[in-house]
């Protein structure tokens, strides 16, 4: 049987333990092809819930899903890299369900692909974004401070001042999400970090030969 044959087979079936401890290398040999199967469209997954900003302005002058367009645009528009960009599209992508920690759920969809230093830029977005509103909720602005001299603190600053703070322009001519598409499905095609990599970088229970 070739592999994509025994690929196909696998996701004709499905595991048939009640229990993990019950379960056989044939079960999770099926579970491994579900789940490659179903990681595939993370990107797509991603771009839905990400459209869920749309209509949702929180007060603000544009709504959160052009507040993220925007963001991308100018970062876009500032040459940053691809990967830079969709953290920038994606950084607010926790609005919906994170009221009170929404760049840890920006961080935790990127951490398995992106750098240390993007994800970090945008696990400390919110912190580092205070410095232009803290002070007027009477928080301190300068809580970013204690992250002076790590090696990210300027890529976060520039993150932060030059595209994020700026993106609440309901006359800045924004391109489409459409456009970012093809950068976000690039960037979550193939995962750098994660408990279920193994030491050749592929997916556990992987049946397919690597390229
Ligand atoms: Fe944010
Ligand atoms: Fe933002």
């Amino acid at each position: 049987m070739d592999s994509a044959t025994e690929s196909q087979d696998l996701l004709d079936h499905s595991a048939t333990f009640a229990a993990m401890t019950e379960a056989t290398p044939l079960d999770w040999q099926i579970v491994a092809a579900h789940n490659r199967a179903f990681a595939d469209d993370v990107a797509g997954r991603v771009l839905d819930h990400l459209r869920l900003l749309d209509g949702d302005c929180g007060g603000f002058a544009v709504d959160r899903l052009e507040h993220s367009v925007q963001t991308a645009t100018r970062a876009f528009r500032a040459n940053k890299s691809d990967e830079y960009v969709v953290c920038a599209l994606l950084h607010d992508i926790g609005d919906t369900l994170g009221s009170y920690n929404h760049q840890d759920i920006a961080a935790a969809i990127l951490k398995p692909f992106v750098s240390e230093d993007h994800l970090w830029m945008v696990e400390k977005h919110a912190i580092f974004q205070g410095y232009n509103f803290f002070h007027h909720l009477g928080l301190d602005r300068d809580m970013r401070d204690q992250f002076v001299g790590h090696r990210a603190y300027d890529l976060t600053v520039e993150f932060c001042q030059e595209f994020d703070q700026a993106a609440f322009d309901p006359s800045y001519d924004s391109m489409s999400l459409l456009e970012f598409v093809p950068a976000v499905e690039a960037l979550f095609a193939e995962p750098k970090n994660s408990i279920y990599l193994t030491e050749d970088g592929q997916m556990a229970g992987a049946t397919e030969p690597p390229d």
